[in-house]
């Protein structure tokens, strides 16, 4: 797809720094890794079709029994040809002397500008410096391409093997909702439940979460992205949790809402019914053939005529949904596509038109109701709940597989597997003393 005489060039991700001396656990970038499944920093990925000494040149850390002593192992030159397939390894200390002189005489360029601001001022220094040769009969490339474009439709279609790993990540990922659906109680601290989850991640093969657990009691549950998870579970309140393990670099994304005490109020149940109702609107609609805002089109129906029947939305359907009327109680869309990223690339449209689904894309289906505490003209009783419902679904040629089924989302089946003996002893535990 680069055609001759271009060259793609792949950074991996810098390692990031926490506090101080402390970094972050290191994480691949998703395309270098999609690529090569390399696992380390300070590495760069290099393409070039055609070139007769290998197409594949990898940068990488040399070995270092020093540095491996303190800071762990490293594939090194020949691990890099031996098990990642490089059919050129050179040292990262050198990409400065090597890498100009693999870009003369080239066309194109394929680099994706801005997303990593270090290595764009070495890029244009390197092509600089190819420039300068020009007297010397050297061709310097004419054009910068981002790689994105191809690579993210690549990545937007999952192989069998791709597959598997999401597969993976999203029964443990289930599983681990059942735990925390059994563990709870009030009187715990949100981040017990997120223990729950990531021993239970991590225990059965997801390593890392997929992106920060959401664990948010009561109206908690309202805020979208609430992380702090540091409050304590009151009886009468529903608990949403948006959490999902991270397999071989492959995600799944959760959300499941429940009553902390086990058992659903009115209020809290006819709200719920609805969200359930448009969730499962809006996956009947990942079939072959439907274009991507289908499923959002779905929910957003079922969602403004519930709103109207429980008296929260005034006026008929068609209006509503025109004047978007629901967007005060549902602000986010239906779904993403999930993959290596929990957003995953992909584009959502092609040539202005919204895509159509097509096997071996998965996404998510999450509608949710999120009716904030204080809402104006909204009866008392409603106020504080939020509810989210998410799963991951994959197109398969005759429709969809919904790959997070192993987690309850009905009613009856939420309160049976809560009724069963707690996971959990409840005790106490240390408070924040300080409030800043
Ligand atoms: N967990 C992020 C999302 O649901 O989009
Ligand atoms: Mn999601
Ligand atoms: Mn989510």
């Amino acid at each position: 797809m680069l055609g001759d005489n271009s060259i793609a060039i792949l950074p991996a991700a810098p390692e990031r720094t926490r506090s101080r001396d402390v970094e972050h656990p290191y994480r691949s970038d998703s395309d270098f890794y999609y690529l090569t499944g390399f696992p380390e920093p300070e590495a760069i990925a290099v393409l070039i079709p055609g070139r007769k000494q290998g197409q594949f040149v990898l940068f990488c850390r040399e070995r270092d029994p020093e540095m491996e002593t303190w800071n762990g192992r490293r594939a090194g030159l020949d691990g890099a040809k031996d098990d990642y397939g490089a059919d050129d390894a050179f040292p990262f200390s050198d990409v400065d002397d090597i890498l100009p002189g693999l870009m003369e005489n080239k066309e194109r360029v394929f680099y994706s500008m801005g997303t990593h601001p270090d290595l764009d001022s070495h890029m244009i220094e390197w092509l600089n410096r190819v420039r300068k040769k020009a007297r010397a009969g050297v061709h310097a490339p004419g054009e910068f391409v981002s790689l994105d474009h191809l690579l993210h439709e690549m990545r937007l279609i999952k192989s069998t093997a791709e597959i598997q790993a999401m597969k993976k990540a999203a029964k443990v990922s289930a599983e681990g909702h059942c735990r925390a659906m059994q563990a709870c109680q009030p009187g715990l601290m949100e981040y017990q439940i997120e223990a729950v989850l990531l021993h239970y991640f991590m225990t059965h093969g997801c390593r890392h979460s997929a992106y920060p657990s959401i664990v948010g009691g009561g109206e908690n549950g309202c805020i979208l992205h609430y992380t702090e998870n540091e409050a304590e579970l009151q009886d009468g309140d529903l608990l949403l949790i948006d959490a999902g393990g991270e397999h071989d670099n492959y995600a799944a994304d959760i959300t499941r809402t429940f009553p902390v005490n086990g058992k659903f109020s009115v209020a809290q149940r006819a709200l719920y019914e609805v969200v359930l109702a448009a969730q499962q609107a809006a996956i009947n609609k990942v079939q072959p053939g439907n274009h991507w805002n289908e499923p959002h089109q779905a929910a957003v129906k079922v969602l403004t005529k519930g709103l109207i029947k429980l008296g929260i939305l005034k006026g008929t359907p068609g209006k509503l949904i025109k004047e978007e009327a629901y967007r005060r109680f549902y602000m986010h869309r239906t779904g993403h596509w999930l993959g290596m990223d929990v957003h995953d690339v992909g584009d959502y449209k092609v040539d202005n038109e919204w895509r159509e689904f097509e096997p071996g894309m998965v996404l998510t289906v999450e509608p949710g109701l999120y009716i904030a505490p204080g809402s104006k003209g909204v009866a008392k009783k409603w106020q504080g709940i939020g509810i989210r419902i998410e799963d991951d679904v994959r197109v398969t040629r005759t429709g969809h597989e919904v790959l997070t089924s192993a987690v309850p989302k009905e009613v009856d089946q939420i309160e049976a597997l809560m009724a069963g003996e707690k996971l959990v002893a409840k005790k106490k535990v240390a408070k924040k003393k300080h409030k800043i």
